[in-house]
């Protein structure tokens, strides 16, 4: 009987994993992976057989059970499996069904840790989640319900809303009903941890402004006190453009080819 080990493969680019899964990532014989991870992660185990396991090929709960069900037909035949997932596996990653899927079948299993797409954003647009005498607490909540509803909510001073990029103006109207002033600094970032990240500023009343930019890549939605930019006398990085729509919003190309040398 093998060990599954889940790795937090982190939100984009291959060097954002952490030492240790790398590491454990090289003794792999199998890895299951997610749809987001970075395809230059592979040359860290060219060893290993891998499997596309992302919601584009399984869906919903279905995919879930044959997720699960793959998992356990591995580990029983090899000694290490990798359930390679994007981000943080303990955040919106279902490591809680998979957990249990191993259990159930008597694995050994183990937890790696990977930058989830929340920091990764708060680090690429240079927005501390917390501030000192502001900013005492974050959320990270999914604006989606299991139904499949739009929610939003007012639970911490910043909140970071993860599968929300597609309804940026319905989440607009869910934060105003939730109790965010409509003047609140919100941030918008998508690809975070990849070289073409972006991320543009807006507030909580014009937030559907953001959509066009953002359209068909992986964003994150930062809510309060954590979105508002940090005070300097110049930008933090070295490109900053206006949005062609609306000049109130100011949209920065976060990825490293458009930084520029740091000053
Ligand atoms: C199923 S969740 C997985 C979250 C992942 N486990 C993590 O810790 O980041 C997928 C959502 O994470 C967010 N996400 C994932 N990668 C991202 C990235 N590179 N930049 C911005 N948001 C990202 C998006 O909101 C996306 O809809």
């Amino acid at each position: 009987m093998g060990t599954i080990a889940f790795i937090g493969a982190g939100p984009g680019a291959a060097d954002l994993i952490t030492l240790r899964g790398a590491r454990l990532l090289a003794r792999a014989d199998v890895v299951l992976h997610d749809a987001l991870t970075d395809p230059a992660l592979r040359e860290l185990a060219p060893q290993a057989r891998w499997i596309d396991v992302g919601k584009r090929g399984f869906c919903d709960s279905t995919g879930q059970t044959t997720i699960n069900a793959l998992l356990v037909r591995h580990a029983r035949e090899v000694n290490l499996v990798v359930r390679l997932k994007g981000g943080d596996p303990s955040v919106f990653g279902r490591l809680e069904e998979e957990l249990e899927a191993a259990a159930a079948a008597g694995l050994a299993t183990e937890v790696v840790p990977g930058v989830t797409a929340a920091l990764a954003a708060a680090a690429g647009s240079q927005r501390p989640l917390t501030r000192r005498g502001t900013g005492r607490s974050v959320s990270l909540t999914t604006a989606m319900t299991r139904a499949g509803e739009l929610r939003a909510s007012r639970t911490a001073d910043t909140e970071v809303f993860y599968m929300a990029g597609r309804q940026l103006g319905a989440l607009s109207r869910r934060l105003r009903e939730a109790g965010w002033p409509e003047g609140t600094p919100t941030a918008v970032v998508s690809r975070a941890g990849w070289p073409d990240a972006l991320h543009s500023d807006h507030t909580v009343a014009t937030l559907a402004q953001a959509s066009v930019l953002h359209a068909g890549r992986p964003a994150v939605v930062i809510v309060g006190c954590g979105a508002r930019p940090v005070r300097r006398g110049h930008p933090a990085t070295g490109k900053v453009v206006r949005a062609a729509s609306d000049d109130a919003n100011e949209v920065v190309a976060a990825g490293q080819d458009a930084l520029g040398p740091r000053p």
